[in-house]
């Protein structure tokens, strides 16, 4: 049986580029994940993400425990099966979510019991819980039971926190176990402070993980701030093991985490905004919205290969969005999506070749052009 593994394949600067082996198949990194939170990608088939070019889907403990729940999910076959996608899953702990989604949330030593969002009903998660759940689930790529205070916040409280999910990271550790082709990532924590990120980084590695991911970024910091902390956060991380940057972002803070050696991320931004109108292209954001396109035959991007930019004039985009018709969004999603994976395929090869900082100042060159 393939065991998870990793390999890197090649450096530049700090940037790297390799493959995560699983027995559901190969990871190439870096990788960006689309958000799958319950057990879809809103608006795609999983044929179709796979035909952005997706190599592993991100799910999320919390929805799922809420709806239809881990225990029927496992009695239907788990996840991969409920939701028909064979290839790998990453899902996330929980925490994040109950603190940004939950009401009525009570954190203790022991773990947080919190109101669904969704019916009120009254439930608990601990370090403990949220890996029994990701196991039901048959996640690939469990994260640790953590905890994330919303930037700004003090020294003091962002400690006291990070402290919190290292107990929790421990506690994780001993309740994932020993289970061969299934993968346990650490979280880092401490905010924006240096020290606080070495003594997270320094925990984690203490406990030994898989993989390690960067968190409490894109948490209201801002840009500046989020790629002053990868300035010196990847390299904390042991340079062998895959470092997942969670809940990043615009295709900018992809490429600007790359540069600084992150090699897995996750973000709901391009199938959220395809819901809303919203597309990413090479030359930047585009709003389907506006009135400039109702008479446009061309499509969003005449560069693009994907079905959205094959099939349809900025037009018909703009009045399916307008009529507010399902195809509206099936389409933006999957070119955005499709835009993500181009650039995760453009810098796999630029760091494989050597000349990430060509394509890294080719791709703002063409953003700085603007919208045709
Ligand atoms: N998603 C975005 N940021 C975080 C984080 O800090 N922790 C977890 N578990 N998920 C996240
Ligand atoms: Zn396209």
């Amino acid at each position: 049986m393939t065991r998870f593994s990793f390999s890197l394949d090649a450096t530049d600067g700090a940037a790297r580029t390799g493959v995560i082996s699983t027995p559901r198949g190969d990871i190439r990194t870096p990788a960006f994940m689309p958000v799958g939170t319950a057990a879809t990608v809103k608006a795609m088939m999983p044929e179709s993400v796979r035909a952005t070019g997706a190599d592993i889907l991100l799910g999320n403990t919390y929805h799922l425990m809420l709806r239809p729940g881990a225990e029927r999910i496992a009695g239907l076959g788990g996840l991969h099966r409920f939701m028909n996608w064979d290839r790998p899953i990453l899902t996330d702990s929980g925490g994040f979510q109950v603190m940004s989604l939950a009401e009525l949330r009570k954190l203790t030593e022991k773990g947080v019991t919190f109101r669904s969002h969704i019916d009120g009903s009254k439930h608990e998660l601990t370090p403990e819980r949220s890996m029994e759940i990701q196991k039901l689930l048959g996640s690939d790529i469990v994260m640790c039971f953590d905890e994330c205070p919303a930037l700004p916040a003090d020294d003091a409280r962002v400690a006291e926190s990070m402290r919190l999910s290292m107990r929790w990271a421990e506690r994780s550790k001993q309740a994932f176990g020993d289970r061969p082709g299934h993968a346990l990532f650490g979280i880092m924590q401490g905010g924006v402070t240096q020290h606080l990120r070495e003594e997270s980084a320094e925990a984690l590695k203490a406990i030994g993980f898989d993989g390690y991911a960067v968190g409490g970024l894109a948490v209201g910091e801002g840009q500046e701030a989020m790629f002053g902390v990868l300035d010196y956060a990847p390299g904390m991380l042991p340079q062998d093991k895959p470092r997942y940057l969670m809940g990043v972002g615009k295709p900018d803070d992809i490429v600007g985490a790359v540069k600084r050696g992150i090699d897995m991320m996750d973000c709901v931004l391009p199938s959220r905004s395809g819901r809303t109108g919203q597309a990413w292209t090479r030359r930047g954001q585009v709003n389907i919205k506006n009135a400039r396109h109702a008479d446009d035959p061309r499509p969003l991007d005449e560069h693009c290969s994907c079905p959205a930019c094959r099939g349809y004039s900025r037009a018909y985009l703009h009045h399916v969005f307008r009529a507010q018709e399902m195809i509206s969004g099936m389409l933006l999603t999957w070119h955005n999506l499709h835009y993500y994976q181009e650039i995760m395929q453009g810098m796999r090869d630029a760091i494989a070749e050597g000349r990430f900082a060509d394509w890294e100042a080719e791709f703002h060159r063409q953003r700085e052009m603007g919208d045709i």
